[in-house]
């Protein structure tokens, strides 16, 4: 029997309405697989949790989970409880960063059964290839001065190691898909794509002969998502460009309720965490109609990183199958709830395993 150690962080908001949904799910593929068991940890770790105890996670939290094969998060933030800075600081930015988390891989495409806002969607297949340790998330900086002449400086990070590795990820994965690279840049007009990031990216290249790459400028880019997304295949951008194009991704598969990702550990030390692009939607939370199917793609991509692949590919052919039954939550133009959905994807999975 194949015993996988999952650590499960629901967080705040819909995270805790998703993740058991999804853990369903799992628990399905499991007894599909025969050979395989989950061993779940449950956490707390949440704005609740830090108005109990002052901090988002014990001290010794990290430690906690540092031997799981994967973690499974929900999202995190209730700003009516802790500002965002705070808990998101101290629960999932903390995760990636002291986790060396360093890839977010993030996958738009035209899902069967889904219905895209764009008039002539076509099939797109897009992988966000995101920075996911430095850039402009880094802590560096703050406030200098006061009142008037209040000012506030935040450092951009971009190391030479950061940056070669994370565009040979997305090479690597253009490689395997057959595909093309696009780096997303400003290097007409910010310090760290000009000519940094281009000089690194142009370089690597040359070790890849058989991708095609192409460099575009950030905001020409996000427009290209929306006007011709089945021209891109495999994107590598920084930290805060791979942010704002997952969302647009997002959005141009229908909605951010389905969309997936996952932080990878590439050097093995730590494990690596799967969250969906969502957050904790506090407008919806407590009504029971989040959309589960973001979550449950990502645990297809856990299964995936765990190494099975054929499980993680019959789970996303069950959420196909139920968007074409058209079985959807109200964000994608449905009224099912977030149960039914889930049942629905269970009961397709367990129909393509006889
Ligand atoms: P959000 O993703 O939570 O919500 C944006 C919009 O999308 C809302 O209208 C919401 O109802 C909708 N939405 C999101 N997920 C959905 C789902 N599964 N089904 C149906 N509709 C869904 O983004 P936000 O409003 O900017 O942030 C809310 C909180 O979540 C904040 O505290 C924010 O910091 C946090 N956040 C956390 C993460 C994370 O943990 N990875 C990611 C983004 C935002
Ligand atoms: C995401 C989120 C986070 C990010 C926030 C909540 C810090 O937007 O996972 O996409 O910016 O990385
Ligand atoms: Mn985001």
């Amino acid at each position: 029997m194949k015993k996988l150690a999952i650590a499960v962080i629901p967080g705040d908001g819909i995270g805790k309405e998703v993740v058991p949904e999804a853990l369903r799910v799992l628990d399905a593929v499991a007894e599909i697989h025969g050979g395989l068991e989950f061993d779940y940890s449950h956490y707390p770790w949440s704005c609740e949790y830090y108005i109990e105890h002052g901090e988002m996670m014990p001290k010794d939290g990290l430690e906690q989970i540092s031997q799981s094969d994967a973690i499974f998060l929900g999202a995190v933030g209730d700003p009516s409880l802790v500002p965002d800075h705070v808990s998101l600081a101290g629960l999932l930015l903390k995760i990636r960063r002291e986790f060396q988390q360093v890839i977010n891989v993030r996958p738009a495409k035209m899902l069967e059964g889904m219905v895209s806002p764009l008039s002539r969607p076509e099939n797109f297949d897009i992988m966000i290839v995101r920075e996911n340790s430095e850039g402009e998330y880094s802590s560096i900086g703050g406030r200098v001065h006061s009142g008037e002449d209040e000012v506030v400086v935040q450092n951009a990070v971009f190391t030479k190691k950061g940056v070669s590795r994370v565009m040979q990820y997305g090479f690597e994965i253009a490689q395997q898909r057959g595909g093309s690279l696009t780096s997303a840049t400003k290097s007409n007009g910010i310090a760290h794509s000009m000519p940094f990031w281009d000089e690194v990216f142009n370089e690597l290249s040359a070790n890849y002969p058989d991708v095609k790459t192409n460099s575009e400028h950030i905001d020409a880019l996000s427009a290209f998502f929306v006007t011709k997304p089945q021209t891109l295949d495999v994107v590598v951008a920084s930290n805060l460009f791979g942010d704002i194009l997952s969302d647009i991704g997002a959005a141009i598969m229908g909605s951010i309720g389905i969309a997936p990702a996952g932080n990878i550990n590439l050097n093995g030390k730590f494990p690596s965490m799967f969250e969906p692009v969502h957050g904790s939607a506090p407008d919806i939370y407590g009504k029971g109609i989040a959309n589960p199917i973001g979550q449950i793609w990502t645990a297809k991509m856990m299964l995936d990183h765990l190494g099975e692949p054929e499980m993680g590919a019959l789970v996303l052919l069950a959420i196909e199958e139920t968007l074409q039954q058209g079985i959807k939550t109200g964000d994608i133009g449905g009224n099912s709830n977030t149960k039914e959905v889930t049942d629905a994807v269970i009961a397709a999975l367990k129909r393509k395993s006889n």
